[in-house]
């Protein structure tokens, strides 16, 4: 076989062979494929996109390409979550004690943040003592135990994908849907899901601006799942503004702890239920989004959701106490009030400007190197359909310096006003198949 009858294939836009996908996937991770040959046929397939049997034949050569979490010691359905990345987005932090409270398993691997959205490890790791350095039989053991333990990433994932994804950042092929979908997918597999429900975000905030791209991406991951033998579902939900109130570290494990008793915001206890419900039905465990529903918002009730939360964070190092006392999780020196400049009423909030904006504080990480500060970011005060009138304060910067001019004005320039209430629906589509 030739690489280059490979690319000339994929440039008349015929489908590729398994055999053909496993060729590039496996010659380039070795280093035997140049770069400007996988370059091209990287945007051959831009151009001329992939069928759902190359996408799944794709996904499944990256995810060989690597190790692959074996999780078959946990007893039950493994369902894990993705989202293609919002700001201020908490919900694993909610679904995760949740589906565990219906004894479900939630084996998770989880990152770090980097650029402006946050990563669930980082949030954690506010819970002083937290920690994700587990060995395989301790996770394993901790999910059969209370159902859900996190770990960060180990071994040699999917570095297919990580060899691709670095030449697609400087040749123009990011944004190509079977490209997206099967980086994303083979992630997934490889840690070892048997089922996965996605959280396809769109808007200004997010990778995917319109609600057709973003069902086209979601279809692509669906199909791709369900082609390999992974029960998969995504919704789409709306990055029209930063999910909840607060946006940082410290300040999202309080919002989740809040959600938890079911205390916390609108957006983001709907946002939480919707995906778990669709884990439990995923995990079959219950047979309807309805029936799942019901459930959850007993353990919420009952109180057993929080003690799964508290329980989780004691195992894995961290002070559980701190769940009953959230005011003693780490808080910031200053807090700076940001006005409204303008009155009308919020249209939206650019989510990437304010999570930029909670990064400047110190909340995020400009590079993997950088040390994050727990303490910071930014509650919202008004979110989209709130009347505003100049001079209301808008956010609270929680700050450890009060040099903040340029972040107040970035949180400024982040809200946008119309004449009328604007209504914003959060969940827009549940993808299925
Ligand atoms: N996120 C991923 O993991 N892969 C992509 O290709 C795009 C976003
Ligand atoms: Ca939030």
């Amino acid at each position: 076989m030739r690489m280059v009858d490979i690319i000339a294939n994929k440039r008349d836009g015929k489908e590729l062979t398994k055999e053909e996908i496993e060729f590039f996937i496996n010659g380039y991770t070795k280093g035997e494929i140049p770069d400007y040959q996988a370059s091209a046929l990287l945007m051959a397939i831009f151009f001329n996109d992939m069928t759902a049997q190359e996408s799944a034949n794709l996904t499944m050569a990256m995810v060989n390409s690597g190790d692959q979490i074996d999780l078959s010691a946990i007893e039950g359905v493994k369902v894990d979550k993705h989202s293609t990345g919002g700001v201020g987005d908490t919900t694993t932090l909610v679904l995760a004690p949740l589906v565990a409270a219906l004894d479900i398993p939630v084996a998770k691997m989880s990152g770090r943040g980097l650029g402006h959205t946050g990563g669930t490890i980082d949030k954690l790791e506010a819970l002083d003592g937290f920690h994700v350095e587990l060995s395989q039989e301790d996770f394993v053991n901790l999910v059969n135990k209370d159902k859900l333990a996190v770990i960060g990433q180990s071994g040699n994932l999917t570095p297919a994908d990580k060899l691709i994804y670095a030449l697609r950042d400087v040749t123009a092929t990011v944004n190509s849907i079977p490209l997206i979908a099967s980086s994303i997918m083979s992630k997934k597999i490889a840690a070892g899901a048997d089922a996965i429900v996605l959280d396809v975000k769109v808007g200004d905030g997010a990778f995917m601006k319109t609600e057709e791209d973003a069902v086209q991406l979601a279809k692509a991951m669906v199909e791709i799942g369900n082609n390999v033998g992974r029960r998969t579902m995504a919704i789409i939900s709306s990055m029209e503004e930063p999910l909840g109130y607060a946006i940082g570290n410290a300040n999202e494990v309080r919002e989740a702890i809040d959600t938890l008793k079911g205390e916390g915001p609108e957006d983001l206890k709907e946002l939480s239920l919707t995906l778990a419900s669709q884990m439990a039905v995923a995990s079959g465990k219950v047979q309807t989004t309805e029936e799942a529903r019901e459930l959850l918002e007993k353990v919420i009730a009952d109180g057993s959701a929080l003690e799964k939360f508290k329980a989780f964070v004691n195992n894995q190092g961290g002070n559980g106490s701190l769940v009953d006392q959230p005011e003693k999780l780490p808080t910031a020196k200053y807090n700076i009030d940001v006005l409204a400049t303008a009155s009308g009423y919020v249209d939206s909030i650019d989510a990437e400007q304010v999570g930029v904006a909670a990064s400047i504080l110190g909340a995020g990480r400009q590079t993997k190197e950088d040390e994050i500060d727990l303490a910071v970011g930014i509650i919202l005060h008004k979110k989209v359909g709130d009347a505003v009138k100049e001079g209301d304060v808008l956010a609270t910067l929680e700050a450890n310096t009060e040099a903040v001019e340029d972040v107040v004005k970035k949180v400024q320039n982040s809200y946008h006003y119309g004449q009328d209430q604007k209504q914003t629906k959060l969940i827009k589509r549940i993808i299925t198949a």
